[in-house]
């Protein structure tokens, strides 16, 4: 039994090619001041022959990397990604080859919310002992589902990956998850398609995502620290999930945690989803903002819909 599981090093990784919003408002009617003042968002990256395995693959050689550890010392990998390579093999087990490890991988699908998922499930294994080192990416080629004729979609969403490996420790780690589900909503923000041959597409409705987003995310917020007897003032940074600037704020603002706390880097990737924590966790990380015994709420919410926190003393 492992008393907490604890994050020993993050990597994440953006594909080169950048859309701009002056470059979707070629080819779609939009503008770069609508986009920047309702999303934050200023360019998204997009895939051009890489694979979500392949974005993985860079993200996941940089957490071991800082890490120090070799993948064949890995006890699990779990890949959340809404958008793997294949209906099967799991992308997972493509990245696990990929970065030469031999342990049990398995993909998880929880779309926005996939990171804090796969964290939350990652942290039980390390808890029972069944797992010491486990890998946790986020990765996601959104690129291919997104109907880039379609500007209350296309202007949201982008490539990327984000890692961290995870290590049972006697320090301190993962203080408390939360993980919640509600399927009323399927068809709020859902792919088009119902049938496995063929190409569906991203559709929402934004309005009704953006209400129930801030929400549900500020609630979490508010019990997830209750729950651990802290108060916002406590709390150093809040990770959320980079969806929109303006759900971000609405959230910060309602639990009273002031923006300097808050990790942004939207305006550089779009909504990555299941990538977009650990994208910005390593984007903080490395450069310096998030230190070692900082506490980190890390929030996220996603299609179905699912949502959930983890907070972490880092
Ligand atoms: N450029 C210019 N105009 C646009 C546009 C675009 N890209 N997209 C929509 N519009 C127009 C609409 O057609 C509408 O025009 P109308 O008033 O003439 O009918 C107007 O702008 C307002 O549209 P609306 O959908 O009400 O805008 P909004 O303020 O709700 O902003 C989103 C739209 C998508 C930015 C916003 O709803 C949002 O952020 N939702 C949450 C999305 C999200 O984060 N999803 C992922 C969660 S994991």
């Amino acid at each position: 039994m492992n008393k907490f599981a604890r994050i020993i090093g993050t990597g994440s990784y953006l594909p080169p090619t950048i859309i701009t919003n002056d470059d979707l408002s070629k080819t779609i009617d939009t503008t770069d001041e609508w986009i920047t003042t309702r999303t934050g968002i200023k360019q998204r990256r997009r895939v051009t022959n890489e694979s979500t395995c392949d974005l993985a693959t860079i993200a996941a050689n940089k957490a071991l990397e800082m890490a120090g550890i070799n993948a064949n010392e890995l006890d699990l990998i779990i890949l959340a990604t809404t958008t793997p390579d294949k209906i099967f093999p799991a992308t997972a087990t493509m990245l696990q080859n990929a970065i030469g490890a031999s342990c049990p991988a398995f993909d998880l699908q929880a779309v926005c919310a996939g990171f804090v998922f796969a964290l939350t499930t990652a942290e039980q294994y390390i808890k029972t002992g069944a797992a010491n080192k486990v890998l946790v990416v986020g990765s996601e080629t959104l690129s291919r589902i997104v109907d880039w004729n379609d500007r209350s979609t296309a202007i949201l969403f982008g490539d990327g990956a984000g890692a961290v490996v995870l290590s049972g420790s006697e320090q301190t780690g993962i203080l408390h998850s939360k993980l919640f589900s509600d399927g009323h909503y399927l068809s709020s923000l859902q792919v088009s398609n119902n049938f496995i041959n063929e190409t569906g597409f991203i559709q929402m409705a934004g309005n009704e995502v953006f209400k129930i987003a801030v929400n549900r995310l500020s609630k979490l917020a508010e019990e997830t620290l209750e729950e651990v007897g802290m108060n916002s003032e406590q709390l150093d940074w809040m990770v959320p999930h980079q969806a929109n600037i303006r759900i971000i704020s609405s959230v910060a603002k309602r639990i009273k945690l002031p923006m300097d706390k808050v990790i942004v880097t939207l305006e550089n990737h779009g909504n990555t989803s299941a990538a977009s924590i650990p994208l910005a966790l390593d984007v903080a990380v490395r450069d310096g903002r998030i230190k070692r015994g900082d506490k980190l709420l890390m929030e996220g919410i996603g299609g179905g819909f699912s949502w959930g926190s983890v907070l972490v003393e880092f």
